[in-house]
């Protein structure tokens, strides 16, 4: 096992998958590389677990639950507490694993810690604040009550951006509900999975209370598959892409279980001629650029209104173009690599895809290739970054318009893509002209506008004002094409993984 950057605490960094309190190989015993994406070359092996491997999982997780459902929700709260707690102990050393995995500088992997260790501290809290109610019906001498109870054995598939957030956003939830989890995260990211694995353990949840799986890219699907249709399974959460979770929808449909899905963003970031635009460049950038653009809620069409479209451009540029690119752990570098290989080529074809429709480049546009120097250099003046890794300069692209591939997928990559708008009403049609609807983003100083624009864009997240709506208290789920349910927000969250029965009481006597 090689970690190039060492840790305070080496027992933090696991190569195992972790079942029922014990670290496990795949029955087959293979198991599959882990990535630098900063490099490019693997640093680490973990067990390729496939469809066989998931009965005895499920079973540990069923054998748990029927014992975690009964702990005390105060009980609850207080494993919640001491699991965040350790992890937060331990920021120093997850951020590095965070970074090697992901890519993302380490200042972004302490600010995920941040973010996701909010979702720890949220769901102690929601553990106890989970309740049913009491009505009088219009039948006579009747109560109606109705007790929520934790749904079961789920499932948590979660993606390679946001590996710690998503997990903690997930299983949370669902460990305030009193369910017992299994967690599979992204083949490029398990690392991290693992280590909360450990730190779950040392918090003092029981054996198969939280149990988590790693698998390669092939196995994969069948082993999604085998979990989601598994009879004990009752929930799956899944963050990913659109054609992914309609995938898992179907795979839990025949079963009736209950799923919820966060799936591809192309959110509209609208900037109004009336707004403060120190304000507006400064949660773009914020938004945009945060691990190189992979992030589903990210500004993936930046609309200007004319009037200050080339004032805006300027200032994104002279912006983006202090940007320091190069290998996460290295001091100074303030946007990573991209996560996977995949991710480079399909920003190289996106680009290459604009220019031939008649946008121009504003800055960057390249793939950013190794050159074996040991120096990170300025994105828009260099393509040199150390020791290979997967790449791409921060880029802009203004004159873009609707026929371009970037107005319609997502780009999950640091490119800037620049349109212009006269008025309201077409910005209104061309933010909403997607199947998507996760996140929209306005900016203006008329309040009125503001309001109109919150009724009237398509999305299941609103930015007024602000690139930054995320939070454990606030409701986090897109609509359309972006999926349902909600995680993270008051009630909202542990309510997917409870069901709730009705109890119907009749009483002697006329009351
Ligand atoms: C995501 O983009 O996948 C999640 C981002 C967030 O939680 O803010």
């Amino acid at each position: 096992m090689c970690m190039p950057r060492q840790l305070r605490d080496s027992s933090l960094l696991r190569n195992q998958a972790f079942s029922h309190g014990k670290w496990i190989e795949a029955r087959s015993n293979a198991r599959f590389e882990v990535e630098d994406p900063g490099t490019g070359k693997p640093f680490i092996s973990v067990p390729d677990l496939a469809v066989e491997d998931v009965d005895s999982i499920v079973e540990s997780s069923q054998e748990a639950f029927e014992a975690y459902r009964s702990v005390n929700p105060r009980t609850r709260a207080e494993l919640l507490l001491s699991w965040h707690n350790l992890i937060r102990a331990n920021r120093d050393d997850i951020a590095t694993i965070l970074t090697y995995e992901t890519g993302k500088p380490l200042a972004e992997a302490y600010g995920e810690i941040d973010y996701a260790t909010g979702f720890t501290w949220w769901f102690a809290g929601e553990a106890e604040r989970i309740r049913g109610d009491l009505s009088v019906p219009s039948a006579p001498n009747r109560r109606v009550i109705t007790i929520k109870q934790p749904i079961g054995v789920c499932v948590a598939l979660v993606p390679w951006n946001f590996p710690i957030a998503m997990i903690l956003r997930k299983v949370g939830a669902a460990l305030a509900a009193g369910c017992t989890i299994i967690a599979k995260p992204s083949p490029e990211t398990p690392l991290t999975t693992l280590t909360l694995a450990h730190l779950a353990q040392k918090a003092g949840f029981a054996p198969g209370v939280f149990n988590v799986i790693t698998t390669s890219n092939e196995n994969t699907p069948s082993l999604s598959e085998a979990m989601c249709k598994h009879p004990m399974v009752q929930k799956v959460s899944f963050t990913g892409s659109t054609a992914v979770g309609s995938i898992i929808a179907t795979h839990c449909a025949k079963g009736l279980k209950k799923v919820s899905l966060e799936l591809g963003g192309n959110c509209p970031f609208i900037i109004f001629a009336d707004a403060d635009l120190d304000v507006a460049l400064a949660q773009l950038t914020a938004l945009k650029w945060r691990h190189a653009g992979q992030a589903c809620v990210s500004a993936n069409r930046i609309y200007v209104q004319e009037d200050v479209y080339e004032d805006f451009l300027a200032r994104l540029v002279e912006h983006t173009s202090r940007i320091r690119v190069g290998h996460g752990a290295r001091h100074g570098v303030t946007m990573g690599p991209l996560t996977t290989p995949r991710g480079v080529e399909k920003a190289r074809r996106q680009v290459e895809d604009a220019l031939q429709r008649g946008a121009h480049l504003a800055l960057g546009g390249n793939v950013l290739t190794s050159t074996g120097d040991d120096v990170s250099e300025r994105a828009g003046d260099s393509e040199k970054v150390a020791g290979g890794g997967y790449f791409f300069q921060p880029t802009i692209l203004r004159d873009m318009n609707s026929s371009m591939a970037i107005t319609r997928e997502e780009s999950f990559a640091p490119i800037a893509a620049v349109y212009r708008f006269q008025t309201e009403e077409e910005v209104v049609r061309l933010a909403n002209d997607t199947e998507m609807g996760l996140a929209s983003y306005v900016f203006t100083r008329d309040i009125n506008r503001s309001w109109r624009m919150l009724e009237r864009l398509e999305a299941g997240m609103i930015g007024l004002n602000t690139g930054n709506s995320s939070a454990a208290e606030s409701p986090f789920g897109g609509i359309k094409m972006s999926g349902y349910g909600k995680e993270s927000g008051k009630d909202v969250a542990v309510a997917e993984y409870l069901v709730s029965k009705t109890c119907t009481l009749t009483l002697e006597g006329n009351i």
